[in-house]
């Protein structure tokens, strides 16, 4: 969601620019614009569209050297995605230029008071509005300017500022949305994560809320709002540039797929110790909150949520402990009972998503203990827990969540096994799935060698304009998940429900148009979903099961199926995840879309 890059200092090539604007692709945008300054000049260009577009439109204009410049990809709040609206935004002198990632919630009480003292709008961009109160108090300090400028705003926003008069230097304040500096060779950077940085540097600095940064070349000064120099650590980030290239495969959503073996092993190392037990040495501090949690609480969206329902059923089945699991846009609205004796587990692959971070502000604020699952090291949703669990995924470019969603299983599936020890004793049932668990990439190797035969299925069934995904227990989230992939990245319209509620409506929608899509291993509860797909059978819908190997009885109801080894009954949502990534990838590609950018999504939802 919405991109931003900066850069300044000694002369690079514009196209530089353009190409870190390019790693910001994946976040999702609908225009795209650059400001730069040139012989004391702002130059501003600004497309609708792709940044290809970008690209073709400027042409050889991109070998230029410039000190300075600022890159944007928005994608649409405030005003339709045109020229017009997209970033950069100037004041009234046109020497100004802002990019802006956030809602700003008083823009139109400001545009007013600035209308009426005579600056002139010509964006309908909440945006906009800072580019004008910047001018206002700009004199002879940049970093003074949008000091002052940002005091006046309400909400979110990561913005970076250029001015012609100040090619020198870039200004960037952030309350809500990502920011991230960094220095290269005789280079200051900034960006929105750190995908564009990692060609330059690996050692980052996250700004916080409230923290304001004057970035002249390789020389970052940080400030609060007060005007106090604030002193900041650099952190590591170990990820490698190539992780975030595509490296020979067609999308980047293949590339995280074929990854997830790798993923897993990152995510399993150093957390089992040799005698089967489970290690998480991030959580000493809060292992006292655990040991005497009454309540949890999970808090998260998407497949991050998809996630937390997996880990609520396992947790529950080897604990007394009762979880409960909310979409943190409900949560944080809901009136939730937290106290010092609740455990809330905020799941987040980014790090950076609004209503997940506002539902952990809010259960701190109630007194509870909150445990972060993320993959992005630094990110804010890691600064504001209690204690954070990385993932160790790896970056993930494409839209939707895949790799990432394997290791959030493995990481929780860990946690609630080092929960549940801490607050009886070691169930005897964890030693065989620890075990399998430390084995569960060689499963996925094989999996994943079964693309070509998940494609022929995917051929079969691109055409069809719905899809219900069905499944009881640890089976529900993996349809939901399931669905969810489909519909994201192939506009299918797929649904998912508890396979026992199909008689309660949805089996009303169900003809020989409206395929099923079982998740049916052999677990507790075979018998019954045998009996769901025996109903949907009878209504003349065409099947694809997904169950575990040679499983003959499921074979005899389906039209179609696909297997996973048989595991532990625990584990199937972890080993059939690759299977129905894989299978809404290739009807999405079949299809003929972007399975890494499907239209209307964006990577990090830093917005309400
Ligand atoms: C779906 C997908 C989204 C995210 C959701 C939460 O494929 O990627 O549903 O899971 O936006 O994002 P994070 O995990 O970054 O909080």
């Amino acid at each position: 969601m919405c991109g931003i890059i900066g850069m300044v200092g000694e002369k690079y090539r514009l196209e530089a620019l353009i190409d870190g604007l390019k790693k910001l692709e994946y976040r999702g945008y609908d225009s795209a614009g650059v400001a730069y300054v040139e012989n004391g000049s702002l130059v501003l260009r600004k497309v609708r569209g792709r940044i290809n577009q970008l690209i073709e439109s400027m042409g050889e204009e991109l070998k230029k050297n410039i000190r300075v410049g600022i890159a944007h990809t928005r994608w649409a709040t405030h005003g339709e995605p045109n020229e017009i609206n997209a970033h950069p935004q100037t004041d009234c002198t046109g020497k100004l230029a802002v990019v802006h990632n956030g809602i700003i919630e008083n823009y139109r009480e400001l545009r007013e008071e600035l209308l009426s003292r005579g600056h002139v709008f010509v964006s309908e961009t909440d945006t906009e509005v800072i580019s004008h109160l910047v001018e206002e108090n700009f004199e002879e300090d940049l970093l003074e300017a949008v000091r002052a400028a940002v005091r006046s705003l309400d909400g979110a926003y990561a913005i970076a500022v250029s001015h012609a008069e100040r090619p020198e230097e870039l200004v960037v304040a952030r309350k809500g949305s990502p920011l991230v500096v960094g220095k290269g060779q005789g280079l200051g950077l900034l960006a929105s994560d750190i995908t564009p940085m990692l060609s330059y540097t690996r050692d980052v600095i996250f700004l916080s809320d409230g923290e304001i940064a004057r970035i002249r070349g390789s020389n970052i000064e940080i400030y609060d709002l007060e005007g106090n120099r604030v002193e900041k650590k650099a952190l590591h980030v170990d990820w490698d540039e190539t992780d975030a290239k595509k490296s020979g495969y067609k999308h980047f959503m293949l590339k995280e797929i074929m990854e997830e073996p790798e993923a897993v092993r990152r995510s399993l190392t150093n957390r089992i110790t040799s005698n089967r037990r489970v290690v998480f040495e991030e959580l000493e501090l809060v292992a006292p909150a655990i040991a005497s949690a009454r309540k949890v609480m999970v808090v998260a969206c998407g497949t991050s949520y998809h996630a937390g329902l997996v880990f609520k059923y396992f947790l529950e089945r080897f604990s007394d402990l009762d979880v409960e699991v909310d979409v943190a846009s409900e949560f944080r609205y809901r009136d939730i009972h937290v106290d010092k004796n609740t455990l809330v587990i905020a799941i987040s692959q980014s790090g950076e998503t609004a209503d997940t971070l506002q539902g952990v502000r809010l259960a701190k604020r109630k007194g509870g203990t909150v445990i972060a699952v993320c993959n992005v090291v630094g990110s804010t949703l890691t600064r504001e827990s209690d204690a954070t669990i990385l993932m160790m995924a790896g970056p993930e470019i494409g839209v939707a969540a895949t790799k990432t969603y394997v290791s959030q299983l493995v990481v929780l599936y860990l946690l609630a096994m080092y929960m549940t020890a801490k607050k009886s004793v070691w169930r005897e049932e964890f030693d065989e799935i620890l075990y399998q668990l430390a084995h569960i990439p060689e499963v996925f190797e094989g999996l994943l060698s079964r693309s070509e035969e998940i494609c022929k299925l995917a051929k079969k069934y691109q055409n069809y304009h719905h899809f219900m995904y069905i499944g009881r227990g640890l089976g529900v989230p993996t349809a939901m998940e399931g669905a969810l992939k489909l519909k994201e990245i192939s506009y299918i319209n797929a649904t998912a429900y508890q396979a026992g509620e199909l008689k309660h409506g949805p089996i009303a929608l169900l003809d020989e148009k409206f395929p099923v899509f079982a998740i049916a291993p052999r677990d507790r509860l075979f018998q019954k979903m045998k009996s769901n797909i025996m109903e949907s059978v009878a209504r003349g819908a065409p099947i694809i099961s997904l169950g575990t190997e040679g499983d003959r009885e499921l074979l005899e109801v389906s039209h179609d199926t696909l297997w996973v080894p048989k595991i532990d009954e625990n584990l199937y949502p972890l080993v059939m995840a690759p299977v129905i990534q894989l299978f809404a990838y290739h009807v999405s590609d079949l299809r003929g879309l972007d399975p890494d950018k499907p239209r209307n999504l964006a990577k990090s939802v830093t917005v309400e």
